[in-house]
């Protein structure tokens, strides 16, 4: 199964990926987490990327297309995956549809998580991370047990530095200038499932494994 994962900023593609990645035995992969992993490193990637990020700007199609390709010829998406936050633009989505018919894979479903800004500003203020494993929590909906720690190794808890509120107003804007039309695209194609994701995380994923079968 070779899924992409689409909507706006906080609307639940990683959340959503990572579970059913592991439901399905698929590898997940979060161009976000890349880009924030090359930033982390300080790699050449990490250095160029990192204003973009901060800005709630996109980074360059050359750059992001150069990573996903490297994971396309590395065979490390043969037995199936899911592109988090992958493609974000027209010429990202044309790529990504080239690379994939050269190496004989087809994208099977492109899952649209629907929810509307003022949720997502919500949701993307009370968001928390831990640096160590990853792990999300949300204030109000989903806490930690201890406050400001990981329930999972005790790590202090972080902010993305994107998470602000004047960032994310940006990155929606973003979203509905560059990325919405991706829909249009993956319509035309006859690969669109939508479902919504103003409903519990539960609910959201009993909607997304409907539209996968
Ligand atoms: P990226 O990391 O991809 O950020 P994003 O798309 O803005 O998405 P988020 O990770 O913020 O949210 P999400 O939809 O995954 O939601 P989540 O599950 O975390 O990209 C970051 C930056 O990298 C970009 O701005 C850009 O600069 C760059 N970049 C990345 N890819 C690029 C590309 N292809 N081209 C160019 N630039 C690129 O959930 C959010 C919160 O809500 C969490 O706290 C979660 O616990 C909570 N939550 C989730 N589901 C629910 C629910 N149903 N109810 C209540 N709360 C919920």
């Amino acid at each position: 199964m070779n899924l992409v994962f689409l909507g706006p900023p906080g609307s639940g593609k990683g959340t959503q990926a990572a579970r059913l990645a592991e439901a399905k035995g698929l590898v997940h992969l979060s161009t976000g987490d890349l880009l924030r992993d090359a930033v982390k490193q300080g790699t050449e990637l990490g250095k160029e990327a990192e204003g973009y990020m901060k800005a709630g700007e996109l980074v360059p199609d050359d750059l992001i297309v150069g990573l996903i390709e490297d994971k396309i010829t590395s065979g490390v998406l043969k037995n199936g995956f899911i592109l988090d936050g992958f493609p974000r633009t027209i010429p990202q989505a044309e790529s990504l549809m080239a690379m994939l018919t050269k190496n004989g894979i087809e994208i099977d479903k492109a899952v649209l998580i629907a929810v509307d800004d003022d949720e997502i500003v919500k949701r993307l203020s009370g968001r928390w991370f831990c640096p160590a494993c990853q792990a999300t929590y949300n204030h109000p909906a989903k806490m930690p047990r201890k406050d400001g720690v990981c329930d999972h190794d005790g790590t202090e808890l972080k902010r993305r530095p994107d998470d602000e509120e004047a960032v994310v107003r940006n990155r929606l804007e973003v979203y509905k200038k560059q990325t919405k039309q991706i829909e249009e695209f993956y319509r035309q194609e006859l690969l669109l499932a939508e479902v919504s994701g103003q409903q519990s995380p539960d609910e959201v994923f009993e909607s997304i494994l409907e539209v996968v079968g």
